[in-house]
């Protein structure tokens, strides 16, 4: 099987397990579910992570035993290596689900070659498949996706999320989100960052910044954004390394100088 053939069988497998997942956390929505919380108050976990992530790892399995994981829950936690690594949000938007508030992603990405190679984000509530392979694309709904040509920061649409332990200022991100709020842009904070980077990707957000995600949160969002033409970095615009917990800016492209003058400096 050459490269190209192969990238596509990973994408329809993760497209599989995205929806089935999707499926399985829309019907879990608004029933009374178990929740528990990890490392802070506000960071839960609700039987249907741990759902979503059994059925996501069952379901490639059976196509790819041999592959690796590294997934959110319960520390399935592989190592890059020679071996095709799945990276994996099994329910994007957990404080968002655990509300009751339908708003929330599956997200899939395939590591190979050092490389994302696919990467899938799966909105159950609006049927909404954005798919993204190596230097062929990104799609939504099987339509191909352009990031937004707006480059006048006065006129672009921005989202951000902040991580658990925000209240402690990590890599100052509340002034930093203070000296984006004083530009003047409008600003949302959805809560789901996958949907966040597949918005750039989609042309709906201009700009999207956050401090500290994992791999998971954004290995599949951050092909989405570089397939349909948009810039992904850290803030300080040198080349955002996907396994290392650090901020990340994800741009039309267009916005992307202007915003790393606005978010860099004092990184630690
Ligand atoms: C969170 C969401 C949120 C982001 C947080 C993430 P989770 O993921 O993506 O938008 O701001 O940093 O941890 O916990 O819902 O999978
Ligand atoms: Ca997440
Ligand atoms: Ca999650």
């Amino acid at each position: 099987m050459n490269r190209c053939m192969a990238i596509s069988h990973l994408t329809e497998v993760a497209t599989q397990a995205a929806k089935e997942a999707g499926e399985l956390l829309a019907r879990g929505l608004g029933t009374n579910f178990a929740m528990t919380t990890k490392e802070g108050r506000q960071n839960l976990v609700t039987e249907y992570d741990l759902a979503s992530q059994k059925l996501i790892i069952e379901t490639i399995k059976k196509t790819f035993p041999d592959h690796h994981f590294l997934a959110e829950e319960e520390d399935v936690h592989a190592h890059p290596s020679d071996q095709i690594l799945w990276i994996i949000d099994p329910l994007d938007g957990t404080v968002n689900f655990a509300h009751g508030i339908p708003f929330f992603a599956v997200s899939i990405a395939a590591f190979m070659e050092k490389e994302i190679v696919c990467g899938v984000v799966y909105n159950p509530m609006i049927d909404e498949l954005f798919v993204a392979e190596k230097g062929r694309g990104s799609t939504l709904n099987g339509n191909q996706l352009q990031v937004t040509k707006i480059d006048q920061f006065d006129k672009a649409l921005l989202a951000t999320g902040f991580p658990y332990n925000a209240f402690e200022n990590p890599i100052h991100c509340i002034d930093r989100f203070g000296k984006m709020v004083a530009m003047g842009n409008a600003i949302r904070r959805i809560g789901v960052a996958a949907l966040d980077l597949a918005y750039v990707a989609a042309g709906r957000f201009d700009g999207f910044w956050e401090c500290s995600l994992h791999p998971w949160d954004m290995a599949a969002g951050k092909l989405l954004v570089e397939e349909a033409g948009g810039k992904v970095s850290h803030y300080d615009g040198s080349p955002h390394p996907i396994f290392a917990h650090v901020p990340i800016l994800a741009t039309n492209g267009y916005l992307h100088e202007q915003m790393v003058e606005i978010l860099k400096g004092d990184l630690k």
